[in-house]
């Protein structure tokens, strides 16, 4: 059966962490509003506890919202839990996000606390927070390095207290995605309950496997995918979400999954992000940078002019980005540039091409670009030789 696959985005509050990232509370109820429009199932709009221009920021997007899940972070604390009850009082629909580190680097280093201490925490922190919220998703934070039988005793508590959504957080991005098949593997044997709970992963960015790691835990069991626009966030950032939604569209044969995004948007929540969080996309960035759809090598333009499909596997449009380009550059071919210049209003065929080429060569060699007027200036350049 095609599984229904929930987007939470974070890129209000773990996209936030970025160094240097700051969005006023006016720039996170506009970028709500955008994911929403996006198709995101839930926004995780910030960790009320933190400081007053969080709550305040959860509490306006919880107002601002109407079909999407609004959520608030808590540590497995009281006072965090109470500070979401408040934030998200007026939204139409929410959650609570409570979490706390399992693994043992975190526990001794980190908490200072004994496997049953964190055990106690967790059932005492669910069980309030089940009485505020219907769902409540719990985290073991640093899940994917912490011992499997001890993973599996924090999500039983977690769901005996009455979580509803397990977050297996690769919080360092350690994890891989054969690692995560077995990771589920164990959790799909041990966790009694494991089909009437929403599993969903959090995946970091630090060795570049985010989003990979996210997709192969689709095909594991997990129907919810937490991550950020253009993959922003602490450190190497989370996954990037708008590419998770592009491969699961793809490669919707291999995956059977759908969601509730609307793919053409993509473009446009990413612009805005890159813009409120003044950081460039890379040009050279999957599905929304600015080379997405750009192809400069004479054999792959020459493919392109052919069909389309023998470079591009997804279309700009479906992303809703500007059109498919072909610049001319030093790699390109005769066929791109004789399509440029009958495009531009000259009538020029293959004979033509060789005496315009050889001119057309000389001046790639020094622009890396050669542009419209580079192309006029190479035309009047061959009537000249001509006449
Ligand atoms: O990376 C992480 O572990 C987190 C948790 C709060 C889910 O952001
Ligand atoms: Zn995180």
């Amino acid at each position: 059966m095609t599984k229904q696959i929930q987007f939470f985005d974070t890129t209000l509050r773990d996209g936030e962490q970025t160094i240097g990232v700051n969005f006023s509370v006016e720039q996170k109820v506009e970028i709500a509003k955008e994911l929403e429009r996006w198709g995101v199932d839930v926004i995780e709009a910030g960790f009320p506890v933190a400081s007053p221009e969080d709550f305040e920021a959860v509490q306006a997007v919880s107002r601002a919202v109407k079909r999407t899940r609004v959520t608030g972070l808590a540590r497995a604390r009281k006072g965090d839990i109470d500070a979401c009850i408040k934030a998200t009082k007026d939204a139409a629909h929410k959650q609570v996000h409570v979490f706390i580190a399992t693994s043992p680097i975190h526990r001794e280093s980190k908490l200072h606390m004994t496997k049953d201490q964190v055990i106690a925490s967790i059932r005492d922190s669910v069980t309030y927070a089940h009485q505020f919220f219907d769902i409540v998703e719990f985290s073991p934070e640093d899940a994917t390095r912490t011992e499997p039988d001890f993973l599996v005793d924090s999500i039983e508590t977690a769901i005996h207290a009455g979580a509803t959504v397990i977050n297996i957080a690769d919080t360092v991005g350690y994890t891989n995605p054969v690692e995560f098949a077995e990771l589920f593997k164990n959790l799909r044997e041990n966790v009694k309950e494991f089909d009437d709970i929403t599993f969903s992963v959090h995946c970091h960015d630090d060795l570049g496997m985010a989003v990979a790691n996210s997709l192969a835990s689709i095909e594991n069991g997990a129907t919810r995918i937490e991550g950020t626009i253009n993959g922003i966030g602490e450190r190497a950032g989370n996954a990037a979400l708008e590419e998770v939604a592009a491969a699961l569209y793809v490669r919707r044969d291999y995956y059977d999954a759908t969601s509730n995004i609307n793919l053409k948007e993509t473009k446009r929540v990413s612009d805005m992000i890159s813009d409120f969080a003044n950081m460039p996309v890379p040009h050279n960035k999957a599905v929304v940078g600015a080379n997405a759809f750009a192809h400069e090598s004479g054999i792959h333009q020459d493919g392109m002019l052919k069909n389309p499909q023998t470079y591009e596997i997804l279309t700009p449009e479906s992303v809703g980005a500007n059109k498919t380009t072909l610049p001319l550059g030093k790699l390109s071919g005769s066929h791109a540039v004789m399509a440029k210049l009958n495009k531009i209003g000259y009538d020029v065929d293959r004979d033509d091409m060789k005496k315009i080429f050889p001119i057309f060569k000389r001046v790639a060699d020094d622009e890396s670009i050669v542009t419209e007027d580079d192309l006029k200036e190479i035309m009047d350049k061959v009537k000249e030789a001509v006449h």
